[in-house]
């Protein structure tokens, strides 16, 4: 097994703190069953004096690891030899400047920029992640791995699963997930297990399951997945001409994009390579708002990675109490017990973020113009505009920052919510079909 020097994991707890190598799968501190982190020694990692030399890969697009999207930024995520590293091309996402949007959210022209994920092989921006979790998989040797997933990440898992050649079983709520993403985990022939229960349930089994049965887990507990997520904030800063957003907005669901954007700004800013951190916006659906809640509510911080763990114990006995599951036509992040949350509280803290909910009218009418205007998305990432346009009205975001806004899955994962705004005019965007006889004059009189 081979391991390089450059990198460790590292318990987040301050009270633990214990530091592993690399060659170890595990998804969490063995030692008191906290998150880990990938952590790098710099000083060993030949990291280019500035971001924009990175850029200089896009000539050698023939050598697959300058293809590809999270690996032309290799240096930064330098937990894995060369020979391991996994790619199917993800990351070849664009960043589009979008006015017609921006008009929408009452921001100046020239300001609002869209980061399409949904432009992956698997259609979302799990692939970032999973390039880099299934590249640490085959560096540790593992046969069989499995997940949780609201959808997109057993999309992402079965695809690279199968060119990685590993078996693979993913666990889905029933009747919990859009059936884009279903039909691709079964199209790309992984054991589906669908658990009479929500997201929450099926993270918990598919924890004990791997543990039990040793197999590799690729969910966001997994500290080398974000690595792949925070490539999404290079391709932000590298399409802006190697400049810098005033905000990121982003939906929170596990709360690992969040946790990965904050840790890619901090390093950056560490190794000086960025002057300043751009601030943070994660949206949640009022129906699975728990981030909201804490933070907005509750009051819980950081605080120096001392986390008032009785707050997070007592909100989520009451949920328990409640039997409560989460609700929202935003499927993807129909979240309540977010595994990330800690490293979220730690990305807020850094990006000086903040946390807003919105309902599912305010992210289908989102998702509508979005789809009116731009390339398509699916509802979890309409959160973002539907976040955006409560943070213009608070005066939060000004007209003329420069904001990105991460659209994470593509337009055909939930093709049912999207037909149903549509066709039974649920919304103000809503654009239906149009019944007209087998007739040309009929037909003619309708073209508008
Ligand atoms: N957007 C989409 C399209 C997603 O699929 C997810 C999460 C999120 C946003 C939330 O991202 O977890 O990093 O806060 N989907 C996971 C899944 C949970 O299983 O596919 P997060």
């Amino acid at each position: 097994m081979a391991i390089t020097e450059a990198a460790y994991q590292k318990c987040i707890n301050p009270d633990c703190g214990a530091e592993f190598d690399c060659g170890q799968a595990m998804f969490k501190c063995p030692n008191c069953g906290e998150l880990l982190d990938a952590r790098y020694n710099w000083d060993k990692i030949a990291v280019p004096g500035k971001l924009s030399e990175f850029g200089k890969r896009w000539a050698s697009r023939d050598k697959r690891l300058d293809l590809s999207g999270v690996w032309r930024f290799r240096e930064l995520l330098n937990f894995c030899p060369d020979e391991h590293k996994v790619t199917i091309g993800e990351g070849q996402t664009i960043l589009q400047q979008n006015d017609a949007v921006a008009e929408y959210v009452d921001m100046k022209p020239g300001r609002l920029f869209l980061q399409y994920e949904g432009l992956n092989p698997s259609g979302s921006f799990k692939d970032n992640g999973m390039s880099a979790a299934f590249s640490h998989a085959m560096m540790v040797g593992a046969k069989s791995c499995a997940c949780a997933s609201t959808g997109n990440t057993s999309a992402s898992v079965a695809l690279y699963a199968h060119s990685c050649g590993l078996k693979c079983t993913v666990f889905v709520g029933s009747g919990r997930i859009a059936f884009g993403k279903l039909s691709q985990a079964m199209d790309y022939g992984a054991q589906t297990i669908q658990i009479r229960g929500d997201f929450d349930d099926c993270m918990r089994q598919v924890q004990d399951v791997c543990t039990k049965l040793g197999l590799y887990l690729l969910n966001s507990l997994n500290p080398f997945r974000l690595e792949g997520q925070k490539t999404i904030m290079y391709r932000i800063i590298e399409q802006l001409g190697w400049e810098l957003p005033d905000w990121i907005i982003v939906p929170g669901g596990n709360l690992g994009n969040s946790s990965a954007f904050g840790k890619a700004f901090g390093e950056l800013k560490e190794l000086g390579l960025i002057k300043r951190i751009p601030r943070m916006a994660i949206i949640n659906a009022t129906g699975a708002d728990t981030l909201t809640d804490l933070v907005n509510n509750k009051n819980l911080v950081w605080n120096d990675s001392k986390v008032e763990q009785k707050i997070i114990d007592d909100y989520y006995a009451d949920l328990t109490a409640r039997n409560f599951s989460p609700h929202t036509c935003a499927s993807a992040i129909e979240i309540s017990r977010p595994v990330n949350l800690k490293k979220c509280l730690r990305a807020i803290d850094i990006c000086d973020g903040i946390v807003r909910a919105v309902s599912d009218e305010e992210i289908c009418d989102a998702k509508a113009i979005i789809g009116k205007w731009g390339l398509g998305c699916e509802p979890a990432s309409a959160a973002t505009i539907a976040g955006l346009k409560h943070l213009r009205t608070e005066g939060i975001v000004g007209a003329d920052e420069r904001v990105a806004c991460v659209l994470t899955g593509h337009l055909l994962k939930d093709p049912n919510v999207t037909v149903n705004y549509h066709k039974d005019k649920l919304g103000e965007f809503s654009n239906p079909p149009i019944e007209a006889p087998n007739d040309l004059d009929a037909i003619i009189k309708l073209i508008r």
